[in-house]
């Protein structure tokens, strides 16, 4: 009988991720004929633009393009998003040197961490955070360290609260808007970040996927913007979000030429980039995506949020109306945000996030996801309505 070998000693240290764990007790309720609403992922329900969809066409019926593309990603998109950072935020990028594109932001935040963190360096990671910054950093054999995020202060951090030697730090993490808080931050934080950074010779880390997912009239910055900001700041872009189109798996990180060639090394020996098709509807959209089509997709998901909201007093839960993002990150009444998403998940067949799958710090809350069609959206919240009568009576 054959045996197989140990696996890595890395994956010892590599907690199941928490995304796929409750997608697989929702697969499971579904196959047992539950008709479960899903209100815990942020994958966009509306679709891209018909323009979109016909570049793409375009691009795929052409004989040509299926070929290998080139490890720096394809001219024309890093040539799009050159002209984004500068019309959007006013940041100048060499499409060369200053722009690798991604395999959807995620695979970047990881490969970045495989590219800075050895044994025995550590990774800055907020207390509540998407979880790839800490994957990563873990992957890669280093360690975390601790930044908190306080809600009494916009969840923003205090650099000079970090605990915890920095000797062996590297990268600190930032993500605003933020996922899963809502939070936001203006250009006087991320000044205040890069000088952290400089201070600590760290290269700073901004995860910006939610830029464009904005409400009431509030404009998001980019760390790029900071004075000097580039001499020690990546920025992380999607299109995921932006443009509708998760499933296409496109991303950037710009910003410090030195860090991006890191990258592209550490890339060029694991990905061969993606299929043109894919660049061509991304630059597309970039290029072309009127400010009034994302002003109005942006009022739908605000309208969702209304009606979330309004609908929090009846569920025991409160939140702070947040003008970013796709989530809603309301506090639970009891703190266990566990329970609370279990018994919902099991009793009234909705799921939502339990705030521990960003870490122990976001105990306490529960994270709804505006990406759910209007109708489903309703039934979802008459569900937890009736479900929460009964469980409280
Ligand atoms: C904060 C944050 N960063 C990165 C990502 C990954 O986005 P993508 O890989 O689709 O670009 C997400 C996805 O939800 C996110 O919430």
């Amino acid at each position: 009988m054959s045996q197989l070998p140990r696996r890595a000693y890395r994956l010892d240290h590599l907690p199941p991720y928490g995304f796929a764990v409750l997608g697989q007790r929702i697969q499971d309720m579904t196959a047992a004929g539950k008709d479960v609403i899903r209100l815990d992922i942020g994958s966009p329900d509306l679709p891209p633009s018909e323009a979109v969809i016909e570049a793409f066409k375009r691009s795929a019926s052409n004989p040509h393009h299926y070929q290998y593309g080139s490890y720096r990603g394809d001219p024309a998109f890093r040539e799009a998003v050159a002209a984004y950072y500068k019309r959007r935020f006013g940041v100048e990028l060499d499409p060369f040197h200053e722009i690798l594109p991604l395999i959807g932001s995620k695979e970047g935040l990881v490969n970045l961490a495989v590219a800075y963190i050895d044994r025995g360096d550590a990774a800055i990671v907020p207390s509540i955070a998407y979880p790839a910054y800490m994957m990563g950093t873990i992957m890669a054999g280093g360690s975390v360290i601790d930044m908190p995020l306080d809600p009494d202060n916009g969840y923003l951090p205090d650099f000079d609260a970090i605990k915890g030697d920095l000797s062996h730090a590297k990268l600190l993490w930032i993500n605003y808007p933020n996922n899963p808080t809502g939070a936001v931050a203006d250009l006087a934080f991320y000044e205040r970040a890069a000088a952290f950074c400089r201070e600590h010779n760290l290269l700073l880390c901004s995860d910006n996927p939610y830029c464009e997912i904005v409400f009431d009239g509030y404009q998001a910055p980019s760390a790029l913007q900071a004075a000097g900001a580039k001499d020690c700041t990546v920025e992380f872009m999607s299109v995921s979000k932006t443009y509708n189109l998760a499933g296409v798996r496109l991303g950037a990180c710009v910003g410090n030429a030195e860090a991006i060639h890191n990258l592209l090394n550490v890339k060029s020996n694991i990905d061969s980039g993606h299929w043109k098709a894919i660049y061509d509807a991304a630059t597309y959209a970039i290029n072309n995506t009127s400010q009034s089509w994302i002003d109005e997709r942006n009022l739908r998901y605000q309208a969702r949020r209304r009606r979330i909201l309004d609908t929090l007093p009846h569920i025991g839960l409160e939140a702070f109306e947040s003008p970013a993002t796709l989530y809603v990150w309301a506090r639970v009444p009891d703190g266990d945000d566990e329970s609370y998403a279990r018994a919902a998940l099991e009793e009234a067949e909705v799921a939502l996030t339990p705030g521990t799958i960003y870490g122990i710090a976001g105990a306490g809350y529960v994270r709804i996801s505006l990406t759910m069609p209007e109708e489903r959206l309703d039934a979802a919240l008459a569900r937890l309505r009736d479900w929460y009568r009964v469980r409280v009576a």
